[in-house]
């Protein structure tokens, strides 16, 4: 069966509530499709002013990050049951920004996933090598590391209907996408892992993103490759163009 594209934004933190609501009333009917699943994967903020402004559409809200804990004393963090309630379907887990700048780790990040299946997300769990550990030749290694610790005790079930996305982090917000082939090759080498991990039936169903400076000239050829269903926008995502990424085709 052929696995259904998926295009989800990460708006990062940008968009306050009104420009929220704003930006997802204009995409509205740029990123309408009968093909491709629509995320917007939005600051905690706006969640809840953006579920409303999507309501009756195609698209999807998400979360860019979420707590492990059921609940309790956390300052300053959002659960997994809070953005259940507030009508939230996808959660960003494991970001690279999340991981340098915020120092969340595997083991942590192993802990989100599971919290998130739990509670009913589905995780879009991002890997990606800096630009030193491409040039030392062990991008795979580094990326088939992240998968495995990350999905420590996930079920092939789950691991079926999450998403995974490769992000490079030296194509992120610097206007210079990785090529179609190394794009192509990693999500490739990330599906022979999963299947290693677990069966062909779950690496066949898993989806792989490719996030890094995607944009309107280069969705289309990214998007076709066998091994990558769609992607991870960021700075595309906070305008029109999105929904030519969307209309890829
Ligand atoms: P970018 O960001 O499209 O602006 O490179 C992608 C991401 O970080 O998810």
């Amino acid at each position: 069966m052929a696995r259904r594209k998926i295009v989800a934004g990460n708006w990062k933190m940008n968009m306050t509530p009104s420009e929220a609501v704003k930006l997802a009333e204009e995409l509205k009917p740029l990123v309408a499709s009968e093909e491709v699943d629509v995320v917007y994967c939005v600051p905690a903020i706006d969640i809840i002013p953006v579920v409303e402004a999507v309501k009756g559409t195609n698209v999807a809200v998400g979360a860019e990050n979420m707590y492990f804990e059921e609940k309790g004393a956390y300052t300053g963090e959002i659960s997994a049951a809070m953005l259940v309630d507030a009508g939230v379907k996808y959660v960003i887990i494991g970001h690279s920004e999340r991981r340098d700048y915020f120092k969340e780790d595997d083991a942590l990040l192993n802990k989100k996933v599971k919290k998130a299946f739990e509670a009913g997300l589905t995780p879009i769990l991002c890997c990606g090598e800096s630009l030193e550990l491409r040039e030392m030749g062990v991008t795979m290694d580094w990326i088939r590391f992240q998968i495995k610790s990350d999905l420590v005790g996930i079920t092939a079930d789950q691991v079926k209907t999450m998403v995974i996305a490769y992000e490079p982090i030296w194509a992120i917000g610097t206007g210079k996408t990785a090529t179609t082939e190394q794009a192509q090759e990693v999500c490739k080498g990330i599906r022979e892992c999963i299947a290693e991990m677990y069966d062909a039936a779950t690496a066949e169903a898993v989806r792989i993103q490719y996030g890094g400076s995607v944009n309107a000239g280069t969705a289309a050829d990214l998007f076709s490759q066998p091994d990558i269903d769609g992607g991870l926008v960021g700075g595309a995502s906070l305008k029109a163009e999105f929904g030519q990424i969307v209309n890829y085709k």
